[in-house]
């Protein structure tokens, strides 16, 4: 395997630092101090312990921190490297070492004069040349220029991917239908073959198009769902030719895509430096283009290219996506928190955590360093979350009173795009009374006198417990850009202080090999024979033999 790439970063384990034992220490004096006191003392606690940039704010002054803790934190980012490792990211420098990848999202945002070298390839022209050619057919599709086998205007169009390759686009385009005057989108995913019926059921063969997202176009669940669609699409028109009029692809796999029967103008390319899970940026959002239009596409981009400055260019101590990923290490090593919330106040967001699970959660679910020494220190926490207020009806009761503590992100916005009534100001208010409750709490000598002793334990709320508001203007395809990139940026400069690759996704995949092997035992078992299952344990041979059964004899074996 190819070397490490370490670059100059930090080669000490970051809880061997003196600085991870003090920030241990200081830590005891944290959980024995008071959110609401520390606002009573400090008048200038918000203007402290807030950041912005243009239209975003982030106020973290809701968190459990101190000037001291953030002194701290600052410290094992230095040690940790994080200059360095942010420069190796934009510089194209191979810090996906596993794999032997650069890591150049960001490049495909760009929106900067001039080259970006991947060793002494220019990779720019390549990523404008894909752009343009997404831009030609948005609007060739969108007019009606580009029209299906029967010369009929595609109504709708399917993008059948999965993980990074439908999460963003799903998420995405559900943020922005505000914005969507394009076909009707549909994502097909699962491998249940119920995703597929129900997402086609009304879709009308000559009128589709199906987009097949796939870096490496041979996922299991993407190219079952590709065939089955072609075989929909034959049903419908009788004529296998008509694919290549009615399949796009998205994938880096020229070859796989050309022997599927897609033609070389209907890919669209990408590269390997291009992480399935930050792949919504290039050629894989597509499907976000043809909803939106390729102008506010480019939007996007241009947001997250904002972000990507501020995180590149701004100090340490000032810049967003750092302050937020050392929040993320104060709570997950020294305050024990094993999960963390996201929570958008905005129902166009409603898919956002879920985005983020991939993003989050593929990238710093680890449990090796960089040189594969087990961690003795906890990695990527669970991330999770769901739109606000619908989740103050579910799962806020155990935030305030519950026995762990779970740091949340509160998103909001302050103008609504559908100003209907007093529905925005309702839904900020609770926002804000959220907040606001989490961290000053309710005291017993605050609950009313006429509560009865019995229940007056039951009202109490602790308080002290750690929010972080996440303020734009407005929901537009330039500040979803620039939230997006944020939080990879902060999944990023964790990753680095944790030691690990965030690039890389190992764990997926003794899953898929299992599932390719049980396969034609399944058939095996479904035609009536009896194959040998005994590399298999009891458990799993007995679920196989009543699963995979032949028709009416399910209670064989
Ligand atoms: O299962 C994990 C994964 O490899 C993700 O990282 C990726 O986003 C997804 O599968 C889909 O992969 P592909 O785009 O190659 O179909």
């Amino acid at each position: 395997m190819t070397q490490p790439f370490i670059g100059k970063y930090s080669d000490r384990r970051p809880d061997t630092s003196p600085v991870w034992k003090r920030l241990e220490e200081h830590s005891q004096s944290i959980v024995h101090s008071d959110l609401r006191e520390m606002f009573e003392r400090d008048p200038q606690r918000f203007a402290r312990f807030s950041l912005a940039n243009g239209d975003l704010l982030v106020d973290y002054s809701k968190n459990l921190i101190t000037d001291e803790t953030l002194h701290l934190l600052l410290e094992l980012a230095r040690e940790a490297g994080i200059e360095s490792a942010r420069e190796a990211m934009f510089g194209g420098g191979r810090i996906n070492w596993t794999e032997n990848r650069a890591v150049l999202h960001v490049a495909l945002r760009r929106r900067a004069e001039g080259a970006l070298f991947l060793e002494d390839h220019d990779i720019m022209p390549d990523v404008r040349r894909v752009l343009e050619r997404m831009r030609k057919f948005c609007h060739d599709l969108r007019s009606g220029l580009i029209r299906g086998a029967s010369g009929k205007k595609i109504g709708a169009v399917v993008n059948i991917g999965i993980g990074g390759s439908d999460l963003g686009p799903v998420m995405i385009s559900e943020a922005l239908r505000h914005y969507q005057n394009g076909p009707t989108l549909r994502f097909v995913s699962n491998v249940d073959a119920t995703d597929f019926v129900e997402k086609t059921r009304d879709l009308k063969p000559e009128e589709t198009l199906f987009i097949v997202a796939s870096k490496t176009f041979t996922t299991q669940e993407t190219m079952t769902n590709a065939r089955t669609a072609r075989q929909w699409l034959f049903e419908g028109l009788k004529d296998w030719s008509a694919v290549s009029k009615h399949f796009v692809a998205l994938s880096t796999n020229s070859d796989a895509v050309r022997e599927f029967g897609i033609p070389a103008e209907r890919q669209f390319e990408f590269w390997d430096w291009v992480g399935g899970r930050f792949s919504s940026w290039s050629a894989i959002g597509l499907s976000i283009a043809i909803g939106i239009g390729f102008d506010r596409f480019e939007e996007l981009l241009d947001g997250a290219f904002e972000m990507d400055e501020h995180f590149r260019h701004q100090p340490l101590e000032e810049n967003i996506p750092v302050i937020l990923a050392l929040l993320g290490i104060w709570y997950r090593n020294f305050l024990g928190a094993a999960t963390q919330a996201i929570l958008p106040y905005d129902q166009y967001l409603h898919r956002f955590a879920a985005y983020f699970q991939q993003a989050d959660m593929e990238s710093n679910g680890k449990r090796v360093d960089r040189d594969g020494e087990i961690l003795e220190y906890d990695s990527g926490p669970v991330l999770w979350g769901e739109a606000g207020t619908n989740g103050q009806h579910a799962f806020f009761q155990l935030i305030h009173q519950g026995t762990q503590l779970i740091p949340c992100d509160f998103i909001g916005f302050v103008h609504s795009l559908n100003p209907v009534g007093d529905h925005h100001r309702k839904l900020m208010a609770n926002f804000l009374a959220q907040t606001e409750a989490l961290m000053r709490g309710r005291r017993p000598g605050e609950i009313g006198d006429d509560c009865p002793d019995e229940l007056r334990p039951h009202k109490v709320f602790p308080g002290n417990r750690p929010t972080t508001s996440i303020l734009l203007d407005r929901l537009t395809p330039r500040s979803l850009g620039k939230l997006i990139a944020m939080y990879e940026h902060k999944i990023f400069v964790e990753g680095v202080i944790w030691r690990i690759n965030s690039f890389d996704q190992w764990g997926v995949e003794l899953g898929k090999e299992l599932a390719k092997k049980i396969l034609p035992e399944a058939e095996a078992l479904a035609s009536g024979a009896n194959p040998d299952l005994s590399r298999h344990d009891s458990s799993t041979a007995a679920l196989m033999r009543r699963i995979f059964a032949p028709d009416g004899d399910e209670e064989r074996g």
